[in-house]
Protein backbone atom coordinates (compact mmCIF):
# COMPACT_ATOMS: atom_id res chain seq x y z
CA UNK A 1 0.00 0.00 0.00
CA UNK A 2 1.07 3.43 -0.94
CA UNK A 3 1.83 5.56 2.52
CA UNK A 4 2.88 9.04 0.79
CA UNK A 5 0.29 11.13 0.21
CA UNK A 6 2.44 13.08 -2.87
CA UNK A 7 2.92 9.68 -4.63
CA UNK A 8 -0.78 9.31 -4.45
CA UNK A 9 -1.00 13.11 -6.32
CA UNK A 10 1.28 12.06 -8.92
CA UNK A 11 -0.75 8.88 -9.60
CA UNK A 12 -4.28 10.67 -9.99
CA UNK A 13 -2.63 13.63 -11.88
CA UNK A 14 -1.35 10.90 -14.59
CA UNK A 15 -4.87 9.14 -14.84
CA UNK A 16 -6.81 12.31 -14.89
CA UNK A 17 -4.59 13.54 -17.97
CA UNK A 18 -5.63 10.27 -19.70
CA UNK A 19 -9.81 10.40 -18.97
CA UNK A 20 -11.93 10.67 -22.03
CA UNK A 21 -14.72 11.13 -20.19
CA UNK A 22 -17.08 11.65 -16.79
CA UNK A 23 -16.97 8.27 -15.92
CA UNK A 24 -13.10 8.19 -16.21
CA UNK A 25 -12.75 11.29 -13.98
CA UNK A 26 -15.60 9.60 -11.48
CA UNK A 27 -13.62 6.28 -11.15
CA UNK A 28 -10.02 8.26 -10.56
CA UNK A 29 -12.41 9.84 -7.63
CA UNK A 30 -13.65 7.00 -6.52
CA UNK A 31 -10.06 5.32 -6.01
CA UNK A 32 -8.45 8.13 -4.68
CA UNK A 33 -11.45 10.04 -2.49
CA UNK A 34 -14.04 7.80 -2.19
CA UNK A 35 -15.24 5.52 0.78
CA UNK A 36 -12.37 2.99 0.03
CA UNK A 37 -10.31 4.86 -1.61
CA UNK A 38 -6.05 4.99 -1.01
CA UNK A 39 -6.27 8.24 0.33
CA UNK A 40 -8.79 7.63 2.51
CA UNK A 41 -6.84 4.04 3.77
CA UNK A 42 -3.69 6.64 4.60
CA UNK A 43 -6.24 8.92 6.83
CA UNK A 44 -7.36 5.94 8.54
CA UNK A 45 -4.20 3.97 9.18
CA UNK A 46 -3.32 7.12 11.22
CA UNK A 47 -4.78 5.99 14.13
CA UNK A 48 -1.86 3.90 15.34
CA UNK A 49 1.06 6.64 14.52
CA UNK A 50 2.50 8.66 17.09
CA UNK A 51 0.41 12.60 17.59
CA UNK A 52 3.56 14.01 16.09
CA UNK A 53 3.57 11.95 13.02
CA UNK A 54 -0.22 11.90 12.57
CA UNK A 55 -0.43 15.22 12.87
CA UNK A 56 2.14 16.00 9.87
CA UNK A 57 0.44 13.12 7.81
CA UNK A 58 -3.12 14.68 8.79
CA UNK A 59 -2.00 17.78 7.41
CA UNK A 60 -0.39 16.48 4.34
CA UNK A 61 -2.92 13.80 3.37
CA UNK A 62 -5.36 16.78 3.49
CA UNK A 63 -3.68 18.90 1.33
CA UNK A 64 -3.33 16.20 -1.40
CA UNK A 65 -7.16 15.71 -0.94
CA UNK A 66 -7.72 18.86 -1.87
CA UNK A 67 -5.21 19.00 -4.80
CA UNK A 68 -6.98 16.14 -6.00
CA UNK A 69 -10.47 17.62 -5.60
CA UNK A 70 -9.05 20.36 -7.61
CA UNK A 71 -7.91 18.64 -10.52
CA UNK A 72 -11.06 16.55 -10.83
CA UNK A 73 -13.00 20.04 -11.06
CA UNK A 74 -10.43 20.95 -13.53
CA UNK A 75 -10.57 18.01 -15.57
CA UNK A 76 -14.48 18.01 -15.73
CA UNK A 77 -14.52 21.56 -16.80
CA UNK A 78 -12.54 20.58 -19.82
CA UNK A 79 -14.26 17.68 -20.31
CA UNK A 80 -17.19 19.35 -20.60
CA UNK A 81 -15.84 22.51 -22.91
CA UNK A 82 -14.79 19.44 -25.01
CA UNK A 83 -18.19 17.90 -25.40
CA UNK A 84 -20.02 21.74 -25.99
CA UNK A 85 -17.13 21.93 -28.65
CA UNK A 86 -18.43 18.87 -30.20
CA UNK A 87 -22.35 18.95 -30.05
CA UNK A 88 -21.69 22.72 -31.53
CA UNK A 89 -19.61 20.93 -34.85
CA UNK A 90 -22.17 18.03 -35.27
CA UNK A 91 -25.55 20.58 -35.03
CA UNK A 92 -23.76 23.48 -36.79
CA UNK A 93 -25.89 24.45 -39.90
CA UNK A 94 -24.60 25.41 -43.18
CA UNK A 95 -26.01 28.04 -44.27
CA UNK A 96 -24.68 28.04 -47.82
CA UNK A 97 -26.29 24.70 -48.55
CA UNK A 98 -29.15 24.85 -51.13
CA UNK A 99 -32.64 24.63 -49.32
CA UNK A 100 -34.51 21.46 -49.63
CA UNK A 101 -37.81 23.44 -50.87
CA UNK A 102 -41.21 22.16 -50.16
CA UNK A 103 -42.60 20.02 -53.10
CA UNK A 104 -46.08 22.21 -53.97
CA UNK A 105 -49.06 19.62 -54.70
CA UNK A 106 -51.55 20.23 -57.20
CA UNK A 107 -54.92 19.87 -58.28
CA UNK A 108 -55.78 16.32 -59.46
CA UNK A 109 -56.71 16.73 -63.65
CA UNK A 110 -60.62 15.72 -62.84
CA UNK A 111 -60.50 18.74 -60.06
CA UNK A 112 -59.21 20.82 -62.56
CA UNK A 113 -61.61 19.70 -65.24
CA UNK A 114 -64.62 20.00 -62.77
CA UNK A 115 -63.37 23.39 -61.75
CA UNK A 116 -63.36 24.95 -65.11
CA UNK A 117 -66.68 23.82 -66.30
CA UNK A 118 -68.15 25.19 -62.94
CA UNK A 119 -66.07 28.80 -63.77
CA UNK A 120 -67.46 28.42 -66.93
CA UNK A 121 -71.24 28.46 -66.11
CA UNK A 122 -70.45 30.74 -62.82
CA UNK A 123 -69.36 33.02 -65.01
CA UNK A 124 -73.14 32.97 -66.67
CA UNK A 125 -74.56 33.14 -63.12
CA UNK A 126 -75.16 29.34 -62.39
CA UNK A 127 -74.68 28.70 -58.87
CA UNK A 128 -72.92 25.43 -57.23
CA UNK A 129 -74.80 22.82 -55.55
CA UNK A 130 -73.58 19.12 -54.51
CA UNK A 131 -75.63 16.32 -53.39
CA UNK A 132 -74.44 13.19 -51.40
CA UNK A 133 -73.13 9.70 -52.86
CA UNK A 134 -75.42 7.97 -51.10
CA UNK A 135 -79.12 8.65 -52.21
CA UNK A 136 -82.46 7.13 -52.26
CA UNK A 137 -83.41 5.15 -55.15
CA UNK A 138 -86.84 7.74 -55.38
CA UNK A 139 -84.23 10.19 -56.31
CA UNK A 140 -81.81 8.49 -58.45
CA UNK A 141 -84.77 7.03 -60.21
CA UNK A 142 -88.59 7.63 -59.48
CA UNK A 143 -88.44 11.10 -59.08
CA UNK A 144 -86.34 11.74 -62.43
CA UNK A 145 -89.80 9.43 -63.95
CA UNK A 146 -87.44 6.69 -65.13
CA UNK A 147 -90.09 3.55 -65.45
CA UNK A 148 -89.21 0.55 -62.78
CA UNK A 149 -88.07 -1.12 -65.70
CA UNK A 150 -85.75 1.38 -67.11
CA UNK A 151 -82.88 -1.30 -68.05
CA UNK A 152 -80.24 1.05 -65.49
CA UNK A 153 -82.16 0.42 -62.51
CA UNK A 154 -81.33 -3.63 -62.53
CA UNK A 155 -79.96 -4.87 -59.56
CA UNK A 156 -76.77 -6.21 -61.91
CA UNK A 157 -76.30 -2.26 -63.10
CA UNK A 158 -76.24 -0.63 -59.71
CA UNK A 159 -74.85 -0.55 -56.80
CA UNK A 160 -77.72 -1.20 -54.00
CA UNK A 161 -77.44 -0.86 -50.75
CA UNK A 162 -81.21 -1.72 -49.59
CA UNK A 163 -84.60 -1.79 -51.87
CA UNK A 164 -84.39 2.24 -50.86
CA UNK A 165 -80.84 3.30 -51.01
CA UNK A 166 -78.26 3.43 -53.29
CA UNK A 167 -74.27 4.83 -54.61
CA UNK A 168 -76.24 7.46 -57.06
CA UNK A 169 -75.82 6.12 -60.73
CA UNK A 170 -75.97 10.10 -61.90
CA UNK A 171 -75.75 13.67 -60.64
CA UNK A 172 -79.05 14.11 -61.53
CA UNK A 173 -80.89 13.15 -58.22
CA UNK A 174 -79.35 16.81 -57.57
CA UNK A 175 -82.28 18.46 -59.97
CA UNK A 176 -84.57 16.80 -57.62
CA UNK A 177 -83.01 18.07 -54.80
CA UNK A 178 -82.92 21.85 -55.54
CA UNK A 179 -86.30 21.56 -56.69
CA UNK A 180 -87.85 20.27 -54.09
CA UNK A 181 -85.79 22.67 -52.17
CA UNK A 182 -85.81 25.43 -53.68
CA UNK A 183 -88.77 27.99 -56.35
CA UNK A 184 -87.88 29.18 -59.76
CA UNK A 185 -86.00 30.64 -60.91
CA UNK A 186 -83.19 27.98 -60.32
CA UNK A 187 -80.26 28.10 -62.05
CA UNK A 188 -77.31 25.51 -60.79
CA UNK A 189 -74.41 23.32 -61.50
CA UNK A 190 -73.79 20.10 -59.50
CA UNK A 191 -70.57 18.11 -59.95
CA UNK A 192 -70.14 14.89 -57.91
CA UNK A 193 -69.06 11.26 -58.47
CA UNK A 194 -71.32 8.89 -60.27
CA UNK A 195 -71.11 4.98 -59.52
CA UNK A 196 -72.30 2.31 -61.83
CA UNK A 197 -71.23 -1.76 -61.98
CA UNK A 198 -69.34 -1.61 -64.31
CA UNK A 199 -65.38 -3.96 -65.17
CA UNK A 200 -63.08 -1.35 -65.32
CA UNK A 201 -61.49 -1.29 -68.65
CA UNK A 202 -60.04 2.11 -70.78
CA UNK A 203 -63.27 3.69 -70.99
CA UNK A 204 -65.17 2.47 -68.24
CA UNK A 205 -65.13 2.50 -64.21
CA UNK A 206 -67.24 2.29 -61.76
CA UNK A 207 -66.76 5.21 -59.74
CA UNK A 208 -66.62 8.46 -62.41
CA UNK A 209 -67.63 12.43 -62.78
CA UNK A 210 -70.80 14.14 -63.88
CA UNK A 211 -71.64 17.70 -63.83
CA UNK A 212 -75.43 18.51 -64.34
CA UNK A 213 -76.80 21.32 -65.07
CA UNK A 214 -80.74 22.31 -63.83
CA UNK A 215 -82.04 26.19 -65.14
CA UNK A 216 -85.94 26.58 -64.81
CA UNK A 217 -87.85 29.99 -65.11
CA UNK A 218 -90.60 31.34 -67.11
CA UNK A 219 -90.52 31.05 -71.03
CA UNK A 220 -87.53 29.01 -71.06
CA UNK A 221 -87.07 27.22 -74.22
CA UNK A 222 -84.69 24.73 -76.24
CA UNK A 223 -83.25 27.67 -78.04
CA UNK A 224 -82.24 28.67 -74.65
CA UNK A 225 -80.33 25.25 -73.93
CA UNK A 226 -79.07 25.03 -77.55
CA UNK A 227 -77.58 29.11 -76.64
CA UNK A 228 -76.22 27.54 -73.29
CA UNK A 229 -74.49 24.54 -74.11
CA UNK A 230 -72.82 26.02 -77.34
CA UNK A 231 -71.39 28.65 -75.72
CA UNK A 232 -70.11 26.20 -73.27
CA UNK A 233 -68.53 24.25 -75.97
CA UNK A 234 -66.78 27.32 -77.36
CA UNK A 235 -65.43 28.29 -73.98
CA UNK A 236 -64.32 25.49 -73.36
CA UNK A 237 -62.95 23.92 -76.55
CA UNK A 238 -62.03 26.79 -78.45
CA UNK A 239 -64.36 29.87 -80.10
CA UNK A 240 -64.50 27.33 -83.29
CA UNK A 241 -66.21 24.45 -82.31
CA UNK A 242 -69.30 24.00 -83.75
CA UNK A 243 -72.57 21.94 -82.26
CA UNK A 244 -75.03 19.83 -83.09
CA UNK A 245 -78.24 18.47 -81.47
CA UNK A 246 -79.08 15.03 -81.87
CA UNK A 247 -82.94 13.07 -80.69
CA UNK A 248 -81.91 10.95 -77.59
CA UNK A 249 -83.98 10.11 -74.94
CA UNK A 250 -83.59 10.49 -71.36
CA UNK A 251 -86.28 9.75 -69.00
CA UNK A 252 -86.34 13.18 -67.53
CA UNK A 253 -86.10 15.44 -70.34
CA UNK A 254 -88.73 15.52 -73.27
CA UNK A 255 -87.60 16.30 -75.84
CA UNK A 256 -84.11 15.14 -75.01
CA UNK A 257 -81.26 15.38 -76.51
CA UNK A 258 -77.07 14.45 -76.95
CA UNK A 259 -74.77 17.46 -78.08
CA UNK A 260 -72.12 16.47 -80.27
CA UNK A 261 -69.71 19.40 -81.26
CA UNK A 262 -66.99 19.61 -84.10
CA UNK A 263 -63.42 18.37 -83.55
CA UNK A 264 -61.16 20.70 -81.66
CA UNK A 265 -58.36 18.25 -82.80
CA UNK A 266 -59.11 18.36 -86.55
CA UNK A 267 -61.80 20.55 -86.63
CA UNK A 268 -64.07 18.55 -88.41
CA UNK A 269 -61.81 16.73 -91.05
CA UNK A 270 -61.80 13.89 -89.36
CA UNK A 271 -59.00 11.98 -87.55
CA UNK A 272 -58.09 9.97 -84.48
CA UNK A 273 -60.11 11.64 -81.34
CA UNK A 274 -63.26 12.14 -83.14
CA UNK A 275 -62.83 8.80 -84.54
CA UNK A 276 -62.62 9.80 -88.30
CA UNK A 277 -66.34 11.46 -88.03
CA UNK A 278 -65.47 15.11 -87.05
CA UNK A 279 -68.06 15.04 -84.37
CA UNK A 280 -67.49 14.45 -80.79
CA UNK A 281 -70.35 13.31 -78.43
CA UNK A 282 -70.14 15.76 -75.36
CA UNK A 283 -73.17 15.89 -73.10
CA UNK A 284 -76.89 14.90 -72.78
CA UNK A 285 -79.77 17.37 -72.62
CA UNK A 286 -82.96 18.19 -72.93
CA UNK A 287 -86.38 20.19 -71.86
CA UNK A 288 -87.38 18.84 -67.92
CA UNK A 289 -89.98 16.63 -68.31
CA UNK A 290 -93.05 18.18 -66.93
CA UNK A 291 -93.53 15.27 -64.18
CA UNK A 292 -89.64 15.76 -62.50
CA UNK A 293 -91.03 19.53 -61.82
CA UNK A 294 -93.97 18.43 -60.36
CA UNK A 295 -92.09 16.47 -57.93
CA UNK A 296 -90.59 19.87 -56.77
CA UNK A 297 -94.47 21.46 -56.97
CA UNK A 298 -93.77 23.22 -59.96
CA UNK A 299 -96.58 24.92 -61.93
CA UNK A 300 -95.55 23.56 -65.37
CA UNK A 301 -98.01 26.14 -67.47
CA UNK A 302 -95.59 28.44 -65.62
CA UNK A 303 -92.62 27.48 -65.71
CA UNK A 304 -90.04 25.32 -67.75
CA UNK A 305 -86.61 24.71 -67.76
CA UNK A 306 -83.84 23.06 -69.23
CA UNK A 307 -81.26 20.07 -68.00
CA UNK A 308 -77.70 18.62 -69.18
CA UNK A 309 -75.29 16.21 -67.84
CA UNK A 310 -71.58 15.61 -69.14
CA UNK A 311 -68.92 13.02 -67.92
CA UNK A 312 -66.27 15.09 -66.83
CA UNK A 313 -63.66 12.02 -67.67
CA UNK A 314 -64.69 11.89 -70.90
CA UNK A 315 -64.31 15.69 -71.18
CA UNK A 316 -60.29 15.72 -69.76
CA UNK A 317 -59.76 12.41 -72.03
CA UNK A 318 -60.39 13.99 -74.87
CA UNK A 319 -58.70 17.63 -74.10
CA UNK A 320 -55.71 16.00 -72.97
CA UNK A 321 -55.54 13.01 -75.04
CA UNK A 322 -55.41 10.54 -72.44
CA UNK A 323 -56.58 7.07 -73.51
CA UNK A 324 -57.49 5.32 -70.56
CA UNK A 325 -59.51 6.55 -67.63
CA UNK A 326 -57.88 4.23 -65.23
CA UNK A 327 -54.82 6.20 -65.14
CA UNK A 328 -57.05 9.14 -62.86
CA UNK A 329 -57.05 6.64 -60.19
CA UNK A 330 -53.44 5.11 -60.13
CA UNK A 331 -52.44 8.47 -58.63
CA UNK A 332 -49.18 7.87 -60.30
CA UNK A 333 -47.27 11.12 -60.34
CA UNK A 334 -45.74 10.74 -63.48
CA UNK A 335 -49.38 10.90 -64.92
CA UNK A 336 -50.31 13.53 -62.94
CA UNK A 337 -47.41 15.79 -63.26
CA UNK A 338 -48.08 16.39 -66.74
CA UNK A 339 -51.07 18.50 -65.75
CA UNK A 340 -49.79 20.77 -62.70
N1 LIG B 1 -77.92 11.63 -66.21
C1 LIG B 1 -77.59 11.34 -67.60
C2 LIG B 1 -76.63 10.18 -67.66
O1 LIG B 1 -76.03 9.84 -66.67
C3 LIG B 1 -76.96 12.54 -68.26
C4 LIG B 1 -77.99 13.61 -68.51
C5 LIG B 1 -78.68 13.63 -69.71
C6 LIG B 1 -78.28 14.55 -67.59
C7 LIG B 1 -79.65 14.56 -69.96
C8 LIG B 1 -79.23 15.53 -67.82
C9 LIG B 1 -79.90 15.52 -69.01
O2 LIG B 1 -79.53 16.47 -66.94
O3 LIG B 1 -80.85 16.47 -69.26
O4 LIG B 1 -76.49 9.59 -68.70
Amino acid sequence: MVTDPNVLLEKARDELAEANSEQDVEAVRIRYLGKKGELTAILRSMATLRHEERKELGAKANTVRDAIAALIEDKKKELAKIILAGTLKKEKIDVSQPAQGVQPGSRHLITQTIDEICRIFGDMGYRVTEGPEVETVFNNFDALNAAPSHPSRDLTDTFYFNETTLLRTQTSPVQVRTLIKEAPPVKVISPGRCFRIDTPDATHSPMFHQVEGLLVDEGVAMTDLKGTLDDFAKKMFGADVRTKFRPHFFPFTEPSAEMDMSCFKCGGKGCRICKGSGWIEILGCGMVHPNVLKVGDIDTERFTGFAFGMGVERIAMLRHGVDDIRLFYENDVRFLRQFM
